[in-house]
Order: C-alpha cells, then sequence, then structure tokens
C-alpha cells in the first residue's frame, strides 16, 4: 500500500467497463475539485485512448511518455525512473473540468508492448508462476507501491488503477499498491464466475507477499470496497429479471454490491477515443447515465472515507 489513496479497478473477465468507469470516476472527482491520477495499467491502453487519439499518442507520447518506459527502468540495472516523469496532463478533460472550476485530472498512458514486460518479469522472477523464493519477489512486486510513495504523489487525492484482465505481474504490482478493489460486472454468469477467480488469485497475492516482507508496516490488505454493476439491461420496472437474477447471486460471493448501478446505454459509450471527455462530463449528456455515473462516485467516496 502507498501514502496516497489507490484503488484499482480490475475484474477477470473482459469488456465489463472497468475502463469506462475508471475513465467516468476520475472525471467526475476531478470536476469536483479532486486532484486525481489514472494510471493506464493495460497493454490494450483503451484508457490511454480514451484520452489522446492513436494518432497523438504514436506521435507524441508512445517513445518516451508511457508507463512502459518506467517499467523498463524498473526491470534495468540502472535506478528506476520516477513515476511522475511520465504524469500527463490531458487536454481536453481538463478543458472541461476547468471550466466547472474543478481540479484535475492526470494520466499516466500505457504501450501496447507492455505485454512484453511481463515476460521480462516472468523471467526475472523464475517463471510465470512468480516463485515468492525468488529474491526479487518483494521488490518487483512492490515497484508501483514504492514509485507511488514519491513526495510529489501527495498532492493527489485519489490514484484509480485501470487494470487488465489478466493478473500477471503488472497487475499484480497495481494490487500490492492499492488500498482498495473495485470490481466492475456485468450481470451475467461469466462475469460472477470471474469475481470469485479474482477473489482467490487476490487471497493468495496477499498472503505469499505477507509470508514474504519481514517489516510489519510493508504488509498488504487491499480492501473490496464492491462490485459495481454495469451495463445493466433495464425495463419499466428497473432491471431485467435476468439481470437481477445474477445481482442476487453476489450476495453467495459475500463481497459488497454498490447501491448504484449503471444501466446500458450502447449510443453513450461509444469506441474509446472519440471525443476525449467521458460521457459523464460531456455538455448537454445523457441526464439519466450522468446522474448514475455522479452517484456512483459519491457512494465510492462515501466507502473509500469510512
Ligand atoms: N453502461 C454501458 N452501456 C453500454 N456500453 C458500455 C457501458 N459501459 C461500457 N460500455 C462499452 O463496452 C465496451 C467495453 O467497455 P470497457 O472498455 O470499459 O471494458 P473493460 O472492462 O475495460 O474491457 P477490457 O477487459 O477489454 O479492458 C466499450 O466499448 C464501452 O464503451
Ligand atoms: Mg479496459
Amino acid at each position: 500500500m502507498s501514502t496516497v489513496t489507490v484503488v484499482s479497478v480490475i475484474n477477470y473477465k473482459g469488456g465489463v467497463g472497468k475502463t469506462t468507469l475508471t475513465a467516468n470516476l476520475g472525471a467526475e472527482l476531478a470536476a469536483r475539485g479532486l486532484r486525481v491520477l489514472l494510471i493506464d495499467l493495460d497493454p490494450q491502453a483503451s484508457l490511454t485512448f480514451s484520452f489522446y487519439k492513436p494518432g497523438d499518442w504514436e506521435r507524441d507520447l508512445a517513445d518516451e511518455h508511457t508507463i512502459l518506459q518506467w517499467f523498463g527502468s524498473v526491470l534495468a540495472t540502472e535506478p528506476t525512473a520516477p513515476l511522475w516523469r511520465y504524469v500527463l496532463t490531458p487536454p481536453l478533460v481538463n478543458d472541461a473540468i476547468t471550466q466547472v472550476g474543478g481540479g484535475r485530472l492526470d494520466l499516466v498512458a500505457s504501450h501496447l508492448d507492455l505485454v512484453d514486460v511481463d515476460l521480462d518479469f516472468a523471467a526475472l522472477l523464475g517463471g510465470s508462476r512468480f516463485q515468492h523464493g525468488s529474491p526479487r519477489f518483494l521488490d518487483l512486486h512492490r515497484a508501483l507501491t514504492d514509485a507511488l510513495n514519491d513526495p510529489k504523489f501527495q498532492e493527489y487525492d485519489l490514484v484509480l488503477l485501470d487494470c487488465a484482465p489478466n493478473f500477471t505481474m503488472v497487475t499484480r504490482t497495481g494490487i500490492v499498491a492499492s488500498d482498495h478493489i473495485l470490481i466492475p460486472a456485468k450481470a451475467d454468469y461469466l462475469s460472477t464466475l470471474g469475481i470469485d477467480y479474482l477473489r482467490r488469485k487476490v487471497s493468495e497475492l496477499v498472503r505469499d507477499f505477507n509470508r514474504v516482507t519481514t517489516d510489519s508496516a510493508a504488509q498488504i490488505n487491499p480492501e473490496f470496497i464492491g462490485v459495481v454493476f454495469n451495463m445493466v439491461q433495464y425495463g419499466n420496472n428497473g432491471p431485467i429479471v435476468a439481470s437481477r437474477n445474477f445481482i442476487g447471486l453476489t450476495g453467495g460471493l459475500e463481497l459488497p454490491v454498490f447501491n448504484q448501478m449503471i444501466r446500458e446505454n450502447k449510443t453513450l459509450f461509444g469506441p474509446a477515443g472519440e471525443n476525449g471527455i467521458p460521457a459523464v462530463l460531456v455538455p448537454n449528456g445523457n441526464a439519466t447515465i450522468q446522474y448514475e455515473l455522479q452517484q456512483l462516485a459519491s457512494e465510492l467516496l462515501a466507502r473509500i472515507r469510512t
């Protein structure tokens, strides 16, 4: 865990809205005056492309301004580069935030080659099982935690990590750095299966990490703050019956569930990167969805602060 509050947004299941919710929660909280840092830990880089057009990314960011270069320094023998050097302030969304007198939304961008970093990590740790007997188990798992402990990050009220739908080393550094874990899910069978699997993988990581660390202050204990149901299909009387059944199923997983759900709206959540401004801040946007996202942001703050 780091000195700044960190929330990982993760689910094993792909396409459930991790990136969409990370972008919207970050934008909404920044609009309310918070200083929020988003870190894109997914090689798909969808969060990055929600704020930068692919052509601009390629020209201005890809070579020197993404988390790929930072992880490269973690894996190299020279001293690790400070992570703050890779922090960007995406212009369009911050114009919208400034107009409402808000705070700031910063981003550490991702890179498609981040996949290779995972292979390098695995090589250093003695294979893909990340053996806790490896001498570098602790420092590599703590890489992001240590980076975020830099005083430069104290200015942020919140850091949100957009994780890939897997449990590779990059994701694991995110979990180790996290105070809280937020799980977006669709109300369907595979999503609920993924949640249970994720929970087991997180417990294993916490157990292995705490077993290896000798410093009791460095022990980790990320808290599952809740499952958020996204893309919920509504009929005239609330969520359709099939969705309601799966939402009920999460009771059996013994995880908290956010009261606020986000409904499905295919036109509003179009392909990433269309306008650089998340749906919640789009002027004259869809009032129902914006309200749901705002309520979700309030609930997130309440769950973090209690
Ligand atoms: N409430 C919603 N209604 C309709 N479409 C949505 C909703 N939320 C997200 N989407 C769309 O669903 C797709 C997947 O969303 P997103 O990329 O956020 O998921 P993800 O969990 O981050 O995926 P991945 O596992 O690939 O990282 C995107 O095209 C997004 O615009
Ligand atoms: Mg994503």
